[in-house]
């Protein structure tokens, strides 16, 4: 998803509020609008980065994490800016677009590099469904050989021909991590925002064929409730769900 001469980019500026601890974080998003291809924040990943916003405190503190279909990347972002990730893994079906990261100061470094960077931040091609090298020697890439505990996804499950693909993928993530050797106590999970747009998509076979379970996660327990989270004018009237995701039986 390269930029080129005849893409139009546009700004879009978010702030996220903890009025209780009168906290803020302001966050650029770099939107590519060009004839053949979008590459747009959807709604669903404003919710998805309240959310991380919102435990910022817990949820990735010193832990390796990694986006699914990350597009513009906006939780990767926040997780970046505000959650001290121990690694963030940002990935897409081809090269994930990397101005928004360096529109918020995140550099980038390239696989393989020992070179220092201001953030544990690597991007690379993940197809879901695809199990490729790069994939299944993903702890090969952070810096201690750790395997991503959380893996994130925004709107993700947009399309039903493509969730099987998608926790195919999320299932290898989250077996390889739950078997390593240096896996602490917390427990693998895939943390996942998706649009309603058809009342008639479940995923409940799949996540059974996975031997995977979910549990829903209000939007309210984490001020996602609203149509306006961090000033974006998002997610609107769109309906937007969160879910939590993880392998049966390994957390209980
Ligand atoms: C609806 S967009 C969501 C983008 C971003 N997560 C957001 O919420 O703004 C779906 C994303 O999934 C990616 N994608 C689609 N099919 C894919 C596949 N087979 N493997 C990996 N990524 C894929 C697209 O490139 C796109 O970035």
């Amino acid at each position: 998803m390269s930029n080129d001469d005849n893409a139009l980019i546009t700004k879009r500026h978010l702030q996220f509020f903890d009025t209780a601890l009168q906290d803020t974080l302001k966050v650029v998003v770099c939107e590519t609008i060009k004839p053949e291809y979008g590459l747009y924040m959807w709604p669903c990943s404003v919710v998805l980065a309240q959310y991380i916003w919102y435990h910022r405190e817990s949820i990735l503190r010193g832990r390796t994490c990694l986006e699914i279909g990350a597009g513009t990347g906006l939780p990767s972002i926040v997780a970046l800016k505000c959650a001290n990730p121990n690694f963030v893994i940002v990935t897409d079906k081809i090269s994930c677009a990397r101005t928004s990261f360096e529109e918020n100061g995140i550099t980038t470094f390239k696989a393989n590099s020992t070179h220092s960077m201001d953030y544990p931040v690597l991007f690379l091609d993940i197809k879901w469904g695809c199990f490729t090298t790069e994939l299944l020697n993903i702890s090969l890439f952070t810096n201690n050989k750790i395997f991503p505990e959380v893996i994130l996804g925004s709107d993700c499950f947009y399309d039903p021909m493509v969730f099987d693909e998608i926790l195919s993928t999320v299932y290898f993530l989250l077996k390889s991590c739950s078997e390593a050797p240096n896996h602490g106590h917390n427990c693998p999970k895939f943390l996942c925002t998706y649009q309603t747009r058809s009342a008639d998509w479940k995923i409940t076979d799949q996540l059974e064929r996975w031997n995977m379970e979910a549990v829903h996660i209000p939007l309210e327990s984490f001020d996602a409730g609203g149509i306006n989270i961090a000033a974006s004018g998002m997610p609107g009237s769109q309906s937007i769900q969160m879910m939590e995701i993880t392998l049966k039986r390994f957390c209980t």
